[in-house]
């Protein structure tokens, strides 16, 4: 992450973009923190991650970090990170340290983490607003602090911030437009991911564990670069599959059975977020690829509507559409479409929405609906813009039940690729792994 010879010039653009939104609101002063390694047991730790808003501006990835923006007269980008220390780089290896930190990372300045606290409070005299997450547990601490200092000081005639109030909206708001550098990394993401998935479907055999294929997809994560998973890989045999979060377990993947895989390499930061269901033995079966194919039919019909302009809910709808004329083709459900539509009954066999946002987060942020038109209205769904990126992922799971047709009993599916939102249409970046039932059999049969 941040190799030497990254392009830093879209993380300080995007702090500019930052500081001149802070001086249309009047100006004050931003802190975000980077995190730090969570515990895991005893004295071993989780990797670290640097939180995303705070990656998304500054591209740097040691624990610790803090970037403090200040939106005035003259903006200033300034960022606090571990010292040096030849004891600790021993163990834990390189430390940029301040002075060459600042001067990589592209900002106007840089301190010891050590100084946050002693230099912050200075500079929030006179300054109208202190810009924080709200949410980030960490900074609102340390604000009381650097706060109740600030007021200390008004006896000599300086005034502390009058306002604090949340960074995320802008910042959210900004990640869910990307911008180019952040396409390319997305784009190399999807193709890993894809791969990993196509690793895994000429892997599998019956008798096999979950955890064998969920190994798969970690070797070929991690041999092309990608850092981490960007979410719990789900590997899910059969009946596992009808369990939405069900994580790779021990399982034994049968023979005539499905295997649904929801997994996604975190790239640089970045998510990638693809689900293929396959049959353990290479053949669907009648009824899985009846059910297959419906999802794939939804998909696409969502794809077909994800274009600038459509409504962020147009896809839902779509899948939604065909998924449930396809429950009552298939006698899992009875009645009208509209009127499974408009009862919810479809949502017995399809619980989850149809996509969401993806970036930085696998559910990315980013608000889902627009301002509202008039007063007392209901905020109507986002409008979608080129270079928004959002998955597509309809499924369809059915859990035995008496008045169910036998033949469905326990199958989950779910057919998810990435979405990036050109000029004119969606482009799908993950499809570098087959989506249609007769394109899997093949590539299994290799
Ligand atoms: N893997 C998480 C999701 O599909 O939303
Ligand atoms: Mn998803
Ligand atoms: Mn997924």
């Amino acid at each position: 992450m941040s190799l030497p010879g990254a392009d830093l010039a879209p993380f300080a653009d995007r702090r500019r973009r930052v500081l001149d939104w802070m001086r249309s609101q009047g100006g004050g002063v931003a802190v975000l923190a980077a995190g730090v390694a969570p515990a895991r047991n005893r004295d071993s730790e989780y990797p670290f991650r640097p939180d995303s808003d705070f990656y998304y501006l500054t591209g740097f990835t040691e624990p610790e970090a803090w970037l403090v923006l200040i939106a005035g007269a003259q903006d200033r980008a300034i960022l606090f990170c571990r010292e040096r220390h030849p004891e600790h780089e021993i163990w834990e290896g390189r430390r940029f340290g301040p002075e060459a930190a600042g001067a990589h990372f592209l900002m106007d300045d840089a301190h010891p983490v050590s100084a946050l606290d002693e230099l912050v409070p200075a500079w929030l005299l006179d300054q109208p607003t202190l810009w924080l997450r709200l949410t980030d547990e960490s900074s609102g601490v340390r604000a009381r602090g650097w706060l109740s200092q600030a007021h200390s000081r008004v006896r000599n005639g300086v005034q502390a911030p009058g306002r604090l109030e949340d960074l995320s909206g802008v910042l959210a708001a900004m990640r869910l437009v990307k911008d180019p550098s952040e396409i390319a990394t997305m784009r190399q993401a999807a193709r890993i991911s894809a791969h990993a998935h196509a690793r895994a479907m000429r892997a599998v055999r019956p008798g096999m564990h979950e955890y064998e294929l969920e190994a798969e997809l970690m070797y070929e994560f991690r041999r092309h670069g990608a850092q981490a998973v960007a979410y719990g890989t789900i590997v899910a045999g059969g009946a596992n599959a009808c369990v939405l979060h069900y994580p790779a377990g021990d399982a034994v993947l049968r023979d005539g059975d499905l295997v649904l895989i929801d997994a996604g390499c975190e790239l640089d930061c970045y998510a990638s977020d693809i689900t293929r269901t396959f049959p353990v033995n290479g053949t669907f079966s009648g009824p899985q690829r009846a059910l297959y194919d419906l999802t794939v039919a939804a998909q696409e019909a969502a794809a077909a509507v994800t274009r600038p302009g459509a409504s962020f809910n147009d896809a839902h709808d779509a899948a939604l559409r065909v998924l449930a004329q396809g429950m009552l083709d298939e006698r899992l459900l009875q009645g009208s479409l509209d009127g499974v539509i408009e009862s919810g009954a479809y949502s017995r066999f399809y619980m989850h929405r149809t996509g969401h946002w993806l970036g930085l987060d696998v559910h990315d942020v980013g608000d889902y609906r627009g301002p509202a038109r008039a007063a007392g209205e209901a905020r109507p769904w986002r409008t979608l813009e080129a270079g928004m990126m959002l998955t597509i992922e309809p499924g369809i799971y059915v859990r035995a039940a008496d008045d169910v047709p036998a033949r469905f009993w326990d199958i989950g599916i779910r057919t998810e690729d990435d979405a990036l939102v050109t000029d004119t249409g969606c482009e799908l970046i993950t499809r570098a792994v087959p989506v249609s039932a007769r394109e899997i059999e093949a590539l299994m049969r290799e």
